[in-house]
């Protein structure tokens, strides 16, 4: 076995400084515990911290569902401040000064989730009860116990709990027993200061307890330290968290953690804000090594060497449990690299390795083949290069057998072509992180196809990023890379692209010929894109997630698809993140908030709204013409039209022909009457000659030959017809036409008159010729009113004049228009 121990030496630069990026407040406030669970909408959001308030604003709205009023000097809560914020549920009043909350307060805001009035100047821990509570953090104030008061017992829904004092020396046997059952998922415990007492059993109070993060020190005599352990155990903690278990100036000797070699159920072991030796170190190693624990982290330690031989660690016959192992952020107290001499068998079924923030600038080559079960490496936030990652002298033969997940983000890689080769070396890699690094497209890339995730985020690469892809590549990762627009040429190339991340970049339109038929997460928020349209989606089918958050939209028509038609489960940021842009009227609105009416938006609604509102208008206006019998002018404008194209055609030819008689009259002796009160004398006294039947027939004559002859030598041929007329009469002329076809085809000197409406569908069947001609002639119908009587003559003697006729269509205007302001009038 020790013939497998290897020296490694871990070439480790400076103490690196972590420089603490701050985003900008709002965010910081969105990642606050329980944020999400309570603000549903900005308006409901009130930040009144750093406004010297000394006491709660009294105008607050009803809908406030977060308060935060930190950092005044607001001395007490009462209830009067609350009265009215029923919908109350994120309050925040953390270094207030604040020494006395009245339980009254808790009466007016049932819906609290979340209370955090931690940093503050509270004696005792005040009375809660609120059946609603989540997270309550009553940290770092000034109570001299840990006695819970009874009222908590009823916090049925307690998720998380912060407790600490500095002037909390003790914790007593029955110190939580309110809390007893509740089933708490996380107590965070302690003030960072050195407990003085610690009744063993305590802890174990909790029926269940998932979480423990201890807030507390501990140095010389571990007994307490140990007996909070056998708590734990009861409680059956998976979770450990110690921060700043030893004070800087304790000199840690024995085994305090002996008792994690018989804790079944711990799974998550983090020790944070320590030094630690490296003799301490093997210690501990070995208890970890032989106890159940599969994750192990250090966060924010010193590391110090004080053997001689740097820190040794040799195989133990056991078996381990341990698969992951995180360093995150490491400082060297000696300005020289560690010296680790342990057998990697102790790592070779480690699957998780995270080396962050510990400087190191070349990676080891022993390492490159040691860890023969990782599946996920993480270098991030270290001082690497190209080539101190791929370290010229090292093997690559069988570099990391297992290794899926590599991140090499936040160092100082450069050439993507020189990566891009590279990662062939490494046969089973699915996913490379390269973001914060300083990559160049250099060069053309050959990626292999078993990688198919790529993070280049936060490089400046421009829109030229996409030809130096693979098209193997399933998730791509572009957020902030400087790329200005994006079409579906450069979205082509990848067939298999399931998330696209193309966050905090400068695109102003998605275009909507997009397709990415696999695609299932979208990322295009922080961009300039002022509205996602139904053309972008519909190129997507499978998309399942979308963020969109944080761009300027156009509060508009452009964005009412997306508004009230899109289904905003797939929104990963909806409704916080998406506010109004433009207008300026409507600048800062929340587009959940935006209004917009479908009718002014959507085209074929329009179109369905303004048809029924066409058609009720044209029915007015046609009831309105009809009333007025419109009808009956405009059949007369029609009939005066005819007469004017016709006229033209047939004048010459009139001018050749004579005839005896402008009209022929035939007409039943029914209507006689008629005939003789008012057609004769109207005509007759305007110098037109007519034959009229039986006055004017031959005696004698068969009366088939008296009409032919009076046919013939007529200009016109005049029906007076009525349901009489087509019983008794008509019959003469359907015989009459049948022998005088050369005649009948002048159908235009025939001119009906009706003295009553016939309907044409209600003429005997046998009448072909009348049917026809009913249909295709021109009749006109006389009218009863005395006004339109005198169109009908005007009509009627244009239809009978044979020489000028321009003179009559004269007449015939003048007659209409002579009766066009009556018409109105009536309207
Ligand atoms: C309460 O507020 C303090 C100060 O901002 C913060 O550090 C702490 O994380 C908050 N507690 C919870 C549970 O969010
Ligand atoms: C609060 O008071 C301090 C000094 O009294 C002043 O400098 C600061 O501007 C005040 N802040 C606000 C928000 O009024
Ligand atoms: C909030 O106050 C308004 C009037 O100021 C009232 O109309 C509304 O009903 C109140 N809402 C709730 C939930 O109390
Ligand atoms: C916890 O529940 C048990 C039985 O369900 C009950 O006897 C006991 O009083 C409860 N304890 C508290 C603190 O509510
Ligand atoms: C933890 O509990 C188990 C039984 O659940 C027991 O076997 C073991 O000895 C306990 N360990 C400690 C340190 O109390
Ligand atoms: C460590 O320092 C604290 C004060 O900072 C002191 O009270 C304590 O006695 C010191 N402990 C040791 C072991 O020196
Ligand atoms: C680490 O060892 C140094 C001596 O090299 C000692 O002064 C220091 O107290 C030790 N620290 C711890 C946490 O054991
Ligand atoms: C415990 O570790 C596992 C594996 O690393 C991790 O997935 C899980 O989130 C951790 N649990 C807690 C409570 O930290
Ligand atoms: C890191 O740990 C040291 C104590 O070892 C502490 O003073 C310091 O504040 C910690 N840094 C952070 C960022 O937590
Ligand atoms: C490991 O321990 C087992 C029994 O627990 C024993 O049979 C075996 O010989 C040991 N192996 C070594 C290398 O010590
Ligand atoms: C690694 O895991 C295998 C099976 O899971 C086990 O047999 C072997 O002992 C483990 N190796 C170590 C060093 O624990
Ligand atoms: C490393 O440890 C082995 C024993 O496991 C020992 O033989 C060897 O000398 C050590 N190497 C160094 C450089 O300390």
């Amino acid at each position: 076995m020790s013939s497998q121990s290897t020296h490694v030496a871990f070439l480790i630069g400076t103490i690196t400084i972590v420089s603490l990026m701050r985003p900008d407040c709002t965010a910081v406030k969105e990642d606050e515990k329980g944020f999400k669970l309570c603000v549903t909408s900005r308006r409901g959001m009130k930040d009144l911290s750093h406004q010297n308030l000394t006491n709660v604003p009294s105008n607050l709205p009803n809908e406030t569902q977060y308060l935060d009023i930190s950092h005044n000097s607001i001395r007490r809560l009462n209830g009067a401040q609350f009265s009215g914020l029923s919908q109350l549920c994120f309050l925040k009043v953390t270094h207030c000064g604040l020494q006395e909350i009245s339980p009254s307060v808790f009466s007016h805001t049932p819906a609290l989730k979340v209370l955090n009035v931690s940093y503050n100047d509270l004696a005792i821990i005040p009375d809660i009860s609120l059946k609603q509570l989540k997270i309550l953090d009553l940290a770092n104030n000034l109570y001299n116990s840990y006695r819970i008061p009874a009222s908590f017992q009823n916090l049925m829904n307690l998720d998380v709990l912060s407790l600490g004092s500095t002037a909390a020396l003790s914790v007593n046997y029955n110190d939580f027993d309110p809390l007893s059952n509740v089933s708490l998922n996380h107590l965070l415990l302690g003030a960072g200061i050195r407990w003085q007492k610690y009744d063993s059993g305590a802890l174990a109070k909790f029926k269940s307890l998932q979480k423990i993060s201890l807030f507390a020190s501990f140095c010389r005599d571990f007994g307490m330290f140990e007996s909070l352990l056998v708590d734990l155990n009861v409680t059956r903690t998976t979770s450990l968290r110690f921060i700043s278990l030893f004070p800087d100036n304790c000199t840690v000797t024995g085994n305090p953690f002996k008792n994690l070699r018989t804790m079944p159920f711990i799974q998550n072991l983090t020790i944070e804000n320590v030094w630690i030796n490296s003799s301490f170190m093997e210690v501990f190693l070995k208890n970890v090594w032989l106890s159940s624990l599969y994750d192990l982290s250090f966060v924010n330690i010193t590391y110090n060497e004080d053997t001689p031989d740097g820190f040794q660690f040799h195989t133990i016959n056991h078996t381990i449990n341990l698969c992951s192992i995180t360093f995150n952020v490491v400082n060297h107290y000696q300005y020289r690299y560690p010296t680790i001499n342990m057998s990697f068998e102790a790592v070779s079924n480690l699957t998780y390795l995270k080396f962050s923030g510990t400087g190191m600038n070349i990676l080891p080559c022993k390492a490159i083949s040691a860890l023969p079960s990782l599946e996920t490496l993480d270098l991030s936030d270290n001082l690497l290069l190209d080539s101190g990652f791929w370290w010229f002298q090292c093997s690559y033969a069988s570099a990391f057998p297992e290794l899926k997940k590599l991140s090499l983000s936040k160092n100082r890689f450069r050439s993507l072509s020189f990566i891009s080769e590279k990662t062939h070396q490494m046969k089973t890699l699915e996913s490379l992180d390269l973001s914060f690094n300083s990559i160049n497209l250099d060069g053309d890339c050959s990626w292999p196809a078993h990688l198919t995730e790529l993070s280049l985020g936060n490089n400046n690469l421009g829109n030229r990023v996409f030809q130096y892809l693979s098209s193997n590549f399933e998730r791509i990762d572009l957020s902030k890379t400087g790329i200005t627009a994006i079409t579906q040429a450069d979205l082509s190339q990848f067939p298999k692209l399931t998330h696209l991340q193309l966050s905090s970049n400068s695109i102003q339109v998605i275009p909507g010929d997009i397709t990415a038929p696999a695609l299932i997460s979208l990322y295009i928020d922080q961009n300039a894109i002022t509205s996602v349209s139904r053309d972008v989606l519909a190129g997507l089918p499978r998309l399942q997630t979308l963020k969109a958050g944080n761009n300027p939209f156009v509060c508009s028509c452009d964005s009412y698809w997306f508004v009230t038609v899109f289904n905003k489960s797939l929104l990963l940021d909806w409704p916080l993140d998406y506010t109004c842009s433009t207008p300026p009227s409507l600048a800062g609105l929340s587009l959940s908030e935006y209004k917009t009416s479908e009718l002014s938006c959507e085209t074929w609604l329009q179109v369905a709204v303004a048809l029924p509102v066409m058609i009720v208008i044209s029915a007015a206006i046609g009831l309105v013409f009809y009333k007025c019998d419109g009808v009956w002018y405009a059949k007369m404008l029609w009939v005066w039209i005819r007469v004017k194209r016709r006229g033209k055609k047939r004048s010459n030819m009139l001018k050749n022909e004579s005839f005896s008689y402008h009209a022929f009259v035939s007409y039943s002796h029914q209507d006689s009457d008629w005939v003789d009160s008012q057609l004769v004398p109207s005509l007759e006294g305007s110098g037109f000659s007519l034959c009229v039947h039986e006055r004017d027939f031959v005696p004698g004559d068969w009366i088939i030959d008296n009409i032919i002859n009076c046919v013939e030598s007529s200009y016109k041929t005049l029906f007076v017809l009525s349901k009489h007329f087509v019983q008794s009469e008509w019959c003469k002329y359907e015989l009459f036409f049948a022998q005088h076809r050369a005649i009948s085809v002048q159908q235009d000197s025939l001119v009906f008159i009706l003295l009553e409406h016939i309907p044409v569908d209600s003429l005997p069947k046998k009448f072909l010729r009348l049917r026809s001609l009913l249909r295709q002639q021109t009749y006109l119908e006389w009218p009863e009113d005395e006004r339109k009587q005198r169109v009908f003559w005007a009509s009627l003697k244009s239809m009978l004049h044979m020489a000028d006729t321009s003179m009559v269509l004269k007449d015939v205007a003048l007659a209409i228009s002579d009766t066009l302001p009556l018409v109105t009038d009536q309207v």
